[in-house]
């Protein structure tokens, strides 16, 4: 059974001065898998927050209906198996960390002394223990997505849902929150969560969907994009030239710092390669599959063929290609290679093509 069932489910906002039509969202329909860790991606505005207050019974949708383990999202079966972080959090600020988490599990029912046992816990796994005593008032953003985050495990839920957990930490909390939501994943957990941004979605998450302007636009495997995607190979050598190189017949050859780059086609390819290579006297230093991001891939859904302005193509060269050559993009097209990426602007450059 899924764990939470999206069926054909839309939201109309319209002003309510005179009716006039603001926003839509959907119709969406998507269902998430027991222990999967899921993400919804998109740029800000996009629908995010909206979906998921559909799906948290806070909003009626227009039209549809969301289940949660089969029941409707809004009843008591469904709310006792969810945790939920808001977007933006509002908790007391006079009570302490401690506190706060009790408080909560008071609004469960827990008893008084799982109650204050299950908080401690909860502190200790966000790494709070030292801030139990202070008043949530003191604390960073890093430190409210952490208590926020222990707030929605209170009940221990078997689905998590959080709003841009991610957003506003630093790369440090980001890693932080990234680590406890697989954490939550290994202990069965099924998690869902909203993003607009794509790296950490890719890291950490199952399977994503895609939303732009309140439209889905693709719900895939994030492996099977890598996986499928895997577009040339690289194979780097030392003590050959590229001229060496390009006279054994190899055709993709190109100089990157001190070493030499050939780039062949597929996995079929590196070995002929690499013995005419190593025949040569060359010796290898590294064979890297250059794989398309997903990044690439919600390029690719969002802006088809066209790149978008100011953002990456999605289409590198392929330097296997009979005529092709690596073109400057191609270092950085793997993963480990990849630069940080300002998804900000490439999710602006998106938004004004959509
Ligand atoms: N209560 C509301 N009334 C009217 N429009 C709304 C309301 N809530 C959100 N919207 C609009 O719906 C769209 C989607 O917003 P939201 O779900 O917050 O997007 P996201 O979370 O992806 O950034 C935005 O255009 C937003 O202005
Ligand atoms: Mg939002």
């Amino acid at each position: 059974m899924a764990v939470l069932d999206f069926q054909d489910v839309s939201k109309v906002f319209k002003s309510s001065l005179r009716g006039r039509h603001l926003y839509t969202l959907g119709p969406i329909g998507f269902a998430v898998r027991p222990g999967e860790i899921f993400g919804y991606l998109g740029p800000n505005g996009a629908g995010k927050t909206t979906t998921i207050k559909v799906a948290m019974g806070l909003l009626k949708p227009s039209s549809g209906r969301v289940l949660i383990f089969g029941h409707p999202a809004d009843s008591r079966e469904a709310k006792q198996r969810v945790g939920f972080l808001p977007e933006q959090p509002y908790f007391y600020q006079h009570l302490t960390g401690l506190e706060m988490l009790t408080f909560y599990g008071d609004l469960f029912g827990l008893a008084r002394r799982e109650n204050r046992e299950r908080a401690g816990r909860l502190l200790e796994a966000v790494g709070l223990q030292a801030a139990a005593d202070t008043a949530i008032s003191k604390f960073s953003k890093g430190m409210l997505q952490r208590i926020g985050l222990a707030q929605a495990l209170i009940n221990d839920p078997d689905l998590v849902v959080l709003d841009e957990p991610l957003s506003g930490l630093d790369p440090v909390g980001r890693r932080d929150i990234r680590d406890l939501i697989l954490s939550l994943k290994a202990k069965g957990k099924t998690i869902f969560f909203s993003s607009h941004i794509l790296q950490d979605v890719e890291m950490i998450c199952d399977r994503v969907a895609i939303l732009s302007a309140g439209k889905l636009l693709a719900v895939t495997d994030v492996a099977e994009v890598l996986e499928r995607s895997v577009r040339w190979i690289e194979i780097q050598v030392d003590g050959i030239s590229v001229e060496a190189a390009k006279g054994l017949g190899l055709a993709a050859v190109s100089a990157a710092g001190d070493k030499t780059v050939v780039s062949v086609a597929d996995e079929d390819a590196v070995n002929g390669a690499i013995s005419l290579l190593m025949g040569a006297g060359a010796r290898v230093a590294a064979v890297v599959p250059m794989r398309r991001t997903l990044e690439d891939y919600f390029m690719s859904q969002v802006v088809g063929g066209g790149a978008a302005s100011g953002a990456r193509p999605p289409d590198a060269p392929r330097p296997a290609d009979p005529a092709g050559k690596p073109g400057p993009q191609a270092a950085g097209q793997g993963r480990q290679a990849a630069p940080p990426r300002a998804n900000d602007s490439l999710f602006a450059s998106v938004r004004r093509e959509v």
